[in-house]
């Protein structure tokens, strides 16, 4: 069975709730572009691609199931609004506002055709939408085998054999993105070459995306697998001999600005930093709706900022000191009643850190003096 974070027939979308995952599978049905925010809002989806998808779909989903305007500039008007909400949800991965400006260029170009409708206008924006959805999966399925094909070739640690082991932080598979996933995609593509000896994923505090979403891809696919915690990751790098573990670690993006610095999830830069100390390649998997030629540096990313409950409070199953009741679901208070909380969602690893950046037409390297030229990635086929 296929891991769908997304389900989607034209007038129809549900998205899988990732709050309950991994204790049970349920999937809530969005009819607008209000349900979309607060889903995005709330995290029940999350991941930089799957925000995108989902907001841009719901809005065809609205499109197509209430009466609009016979008039082509106010179905424009009216989808645009729109957009600017959905692109007030979550501020930090830049895939909804990069999907929210093609959708808009769409609209307006339909708008514009002498002798459209607002049924013109409409059609337009559903099957951009759709396609978004479509390319996606084949984007992160390029990304899976040019980041496998790019450390089967680059790394000299980590291995066994001709096999090569990974660390992963946070969730960057079909439930982050439309299907297959960004860095665990390029997991995916080592472990269908028969290229994987092992992946690691890290617990990814606060909100836990690594046991609770990434593991749980894992174990479904049946992927050779190890959790950690995210404080363990520099023992791990740390083996060395014949228990030596990690070729590279792969992880995801939500913006990655024109000069190479990448904003991911909370925890990205400290493993850059283990990884740069202990000669073992780091690598971004993203594509290029990823990336934003028009923020500079990593410095002009702004940083979504998440309520403190995230870290003083945990959600999970009974245990009743035997067995684990996934129908019974609890929250518990596991920080001290006062304590003040800082929890940044995402950080900023500087681009010196990274070694490489795999999209869907190839791996951008630095050249001679250090930098990326991410402009050219834009320049070829795809
Ligand atoms: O806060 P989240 O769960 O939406 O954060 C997700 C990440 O940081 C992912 O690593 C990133 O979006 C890449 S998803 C393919």
């Amino acid at each position: 069975m296929v891991l769908q974070a997304i389900k989607y027939k034209r007038g129809e979308l549900e998205i899988l709730d990732q709050l309950r995952l991994p204790h049970s599978e349920v999937y809530d049905r969005i009819t607008s572009s209000k349900d979309a925010w607060h889903a995005i809002k709330e995290m029940r989806t999350r991941g930089a691609p799957a925000i995108a998808i989902v907001a841009a779909l719901a809005l065809a989903v609205e499109l197509d199931t209430n009466a609009l305007s016979s008039i082509s500039e106010e179905v424009e008007v009216f989808i645009v609004e729109k957009l600017d909400y959905l692109s007030t949800s979550r501020p930090t991965a830049v895939n909804l506002a990069d999907a929210a400006t093609k959708l808009k260029i769409i609209v307006a170009a339909a708008a514009r055709k002498s002798g459209s409708t607002g049924e013109d206008v409409h059609e337009a924006y559903v099957q951009a939408a759709e396609k978004m959805l479509v390319d996606d999966v084949s984007d992160n399925e390029a990304i899976g085998k040019h980041g496998a094909e790019w450390i089967a070739s680059n790394t000299t640690s980590g291995r066994v054999g001709d096999k090569v082991s990974v660390l992963t932080h946070c969730n960057t598979g079909s439930l982050a993105t439309a299907g297959y996933g960004t860095a665990l995609g390029v997991i995916r593509a080592l472990h269908s070459k028969d290229s994987l000896h092992h992946a690691f994923c890290t617990e990814t505090r606060p909100y836990n995306q690594g046991s609770r979403l990434t593991a749980f891809e894992l174990v479904h696919d049946g992927i050779p697998a190890t959790l950690i915690t995210d404080s363990m990751a520099a023992a791990l790098l740390k083996l060395r001999g014949e228990e030596e573990r990690i070729a590279a670690i792969v992880t995801g993006a939500d913006r990655v600005a024109a000069n190479g610095d990448t904003a991911n999830k909370i925890g990205t830069y400290s493993l850059a930093i283990l990884a740069k100390y202990h000669g073992v390649k780091f690598l971004i998997a993203a594509p290029r709706t990823t990336i934003d030629l028009n923020t500079a540096t990593g410095d002009n990313i702004v940083i979504e900022e998440r309520p403190g409950k995230e870290l003083t409070l945990m959600r999970g199953p009974r245990y009743d000191g035997v067995s684990v009741d996934r129908s019974a679901i609890e929250t518990v208070c596991i920080a001290a009643d006062g304590i003040g909380v800082w929890n940044p969602a995402f950080d900023v690893t500087p681009a010196c850190l990274i070694d490489g950046i795999i999209t869907e037409v190839g791996v951008a390297e630095k050249d001679e003096d250090g930098k990326f030229n991410l402009r050219a990635l834009f320049n070829v086929g795809g």
